[in-house]
């Protein structure tokens, strides 16, 4: 499928970039997106006839299709992506770097010729609602149609957007898979540069630039979702005063009718898009949740001093094992119709399945493509497979979703998977007291880092995504206090302590939304907590027990912290900090200080 959308623009720096990428890369037509039906479902087609694509079972999912990757391209490549600030000293010790002339380099020695026997597709792509004031505009030149049709599910695309646009700056997007064909050369279904060396996701944060060449996968591809909307959208928050950050935006409607919105940051694999799309237990009567976004949320100051959220994405692009009518029914039904499985079984009725979604098919068609029966020794689907599906179709979407100005937020929450000493829930004394929080938050390391320190860093878990020194990141956050907004309320919580056995001792899940409740009902000053050492946190009466068995021991082994194991935590901060030299905040060492003073006084 190509076009000639040269009419469509007249932005003279867009077609000037079209004409010197084209020269670049060499593709064999060009197609101007428009973003229609019509065009999505063209690209599907193709798709299907080339093998990228199956089309699932009509009936069982309508206008829906199964892609299967290339078995070494199936996540973010973190070792393979760059923050190329012109300094070095700016990109910070949890980034890796290159000097942005030296990555253009190699970058335009493997984008020359790289689209031989493609199509060069050109994305229009707004990230936040069209018009918004808080929406950025994107042009993604890539040449995968797998990439432009969730785009079109993942953001707002197409002609609309350069109409937007007009003649004003917007952000470059280059992406290759990186495998041009040479004339008689039949093509594989994915596409992809075989050799992990030659694979960059390259950021320019100056030029707010994204060259990504090698992956035709997620974030490596997706070039609105963690390399806009987060790397290169930290930087344009620091420097314009706002925040850019890995959170989920969630509504929570008390019975009397009080709407609150928080925004709430977890690393990877923590069940963000449950939580985004929680189902609170029937027993709190009365009480609604809404979903805003799942993933990414930009939150800047408004007239009134509050923080207003956006969730610049337009859907969702999920993991899909472990997701099933128990752990998160919206999701579910999100993804009956009108979605993209990546990496998922295909069943012998033409539907999906994964791990986790329920009782195994006596066989299945594995992410490989291979027959599979339960009992193997391998997963049907990949670990990282995903759903990528319109957030239009979330059942519990907020009717403020697309709201231009964004929906206040009155709680930062942020969380890690740990397995002792940190609480189920609690509160930050203060703004500063909750950066730090925040700052030192992570998960606990797995059998793989053994050696290593007991809990990885996951600052704000924004650790792949801050564009910038992450001491400079926290220092930004700080500065917000200095500001007169009304801030939110900072809290932390962990789903995940385990008991002697092992076993998990919360819930989890619908079951979080009780926690939940205590932090709406802090920020609307509903509710006590008492001061300890680590913050400040609810007591067993204060949070609603009502259809759930948890005694008070039990609530204190979800609750309670050893004086030995928070003493061993300030000690490992001393090392952490240590990473991030002269850069970091002395607040930082302050609170530091004051955390173990706190301990060593009063435990
Ligand atoms: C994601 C991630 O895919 O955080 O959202 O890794
Ligand atoms: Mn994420």
């Amino acid at each position: 499928m190509t076009n000639d959308g040269r009419k469509r623009t007249s932005n003279t720096s867009l077609l000037a970039w079209v004409d010197e990428i084209a020269a670049m890369c060499k593709p064999d037509g060009i197609h101007w997106c428009d973003g229609s039906q019509m065009e999505y479902d063209q690209l599907c087609e193709e798709m299907v006839q080339s093998g990228t694509f199956t089309r699932l079972n009509p009936h069982r999912r309508p206008n829906c299709f199964l892609a299967r990757s290339h078995p070494s391209d199936v996540a973010r490549v973190e070792e393979r992506t760059f923050i190329c600030s012109q300094k070095q000293e700016d990109a910070g010790p949890t980034n890796n770097w290159m000097e942005p002339e030296g990555m253009k380099q190699i970058l335009r020695k493997n984008f020359s010729g790289c689209m031989r026997g493609r199509t060069l597709y050109i994305i229009p792509f707004s990230m936040g609602p069209l018009g918004s004031p808080v929406a950025q505009i994107g042009i993604q030149i890539t040449d995968s149609p797998y990439v432009v049709v969730n785009m079109r599910i993942m953001t707002r695309m197409g002609q609309a957007v350069l109409d937007q646009l007009g003649s004003d700056f917007f952000i470059r997007c280059l992406h290759s898979v990186g495998a041009p064909l040479s004339p008689d050369q039949k093509d594989v279904p994915w596409p992809c540069e075989g050799n992990i060396g030659n694979k960059f996701i390259s950021h320019f944060p100056e030029t707010r630039e994204i060259w990504s060449y090698g992956s035709g996968y997620g974030g490596n591809a997706l070039l609105g979702k963690k390399c806009l909307a987060l790397r290169i959208g930290s930087v344009m928050a620091r420097d314009q005063g706002w925040l850019a950050e890995h959170m989920l935006i969630l509504g929570l409607q008390s019975p009397d009718g009080k709407k609150t919105y928080v925004a709430a940051a977890f690393p990877s694999a923590c069940g963000k898009t449950n939580l985004a799309m929680i189902v609170p237990p029937k027993e709190l009567e009365g009480w609604k949740a809404s979903t805003i976004g799942d993933d990414i949320a930009w939150v800047k100051p408004a007239p009134d001093n509050t923080l207003r959220a956006i969730n610049p994405e337009a859907g969702f692009f999920g993991v899909a094992p472990g997701t099933s009518y128990d752990s998160n029914p919206i999701a579910m039904d999100t993804i009956k119709k009108n979605s993209i499985f990546t990496n998922v079984a295909l069943t012998d009725d033409g539907d999906v399945w994964w791990e986790g979604m329920g009782p195994a098919p006596a066989h299945v068609i594995d992410w490989k493509g291979n027959d599979w029966t339960p009992g193997m020794d391998h997963p049907a689907a990949h670990p990282n497979s995903r759903f990528t599906a319109p957030a239009s179709q979330c059942p519990t979407i907020d009717p403020a979703w697309e709201d231009p100005q964004g929906v206040p937020i009155s709680a930062f929450i942020f969380g890690g998977r740990l397995s002792k000493s940190f609480p189920l829930v609690y509160e930050s004394f203060d703004w500063k007291h909750g950066v730090f929080m925040a700052a030192t938050m992570g998960s606990e390391a797995t059998a793989a880092a053994i050696g290593q320190a007991a809990i990885r860093r996951d600052p704000f878990a924004m650790l792949p995504f801050a564009g910038y020194h992450m001491a400079d990141y926290w220092q930004h956050w700080l500065n917000m206090e200095t500001k007169g907004y009304r801030l939110p309320k900072i809290f932390r919580v962990n789903w995940f302590r385990k008991d002697a056995d092992g076993k998990f001792i919360w819930p989890g899940y619908g079951q979080n939304m009780r926690a939940i409740k205590w932090i709406i009902d802090r920020v609307n000053g509903n509710a006590s907590a008492e001061q300890t050492p680590i913050g400040q946190v609810p007591r067993y009466e204060d949070i609603v027990w009502a259809g759930l068995d948890f005694k008070p021991e039990k609530f204190r082994s979800v609750m309670d912290v050893e004086r030995k194991d928070l003493l061993s935590e300030a000690q490992e901060l001393t090392q952490f900090f240590r990473k991030f030299g002269n850069r970091l905040p002395a607040e930082m060492e302050k609170q530091r200080k004051a955390f173990q003073e706190r301990v060593e006084k009063t435990m």
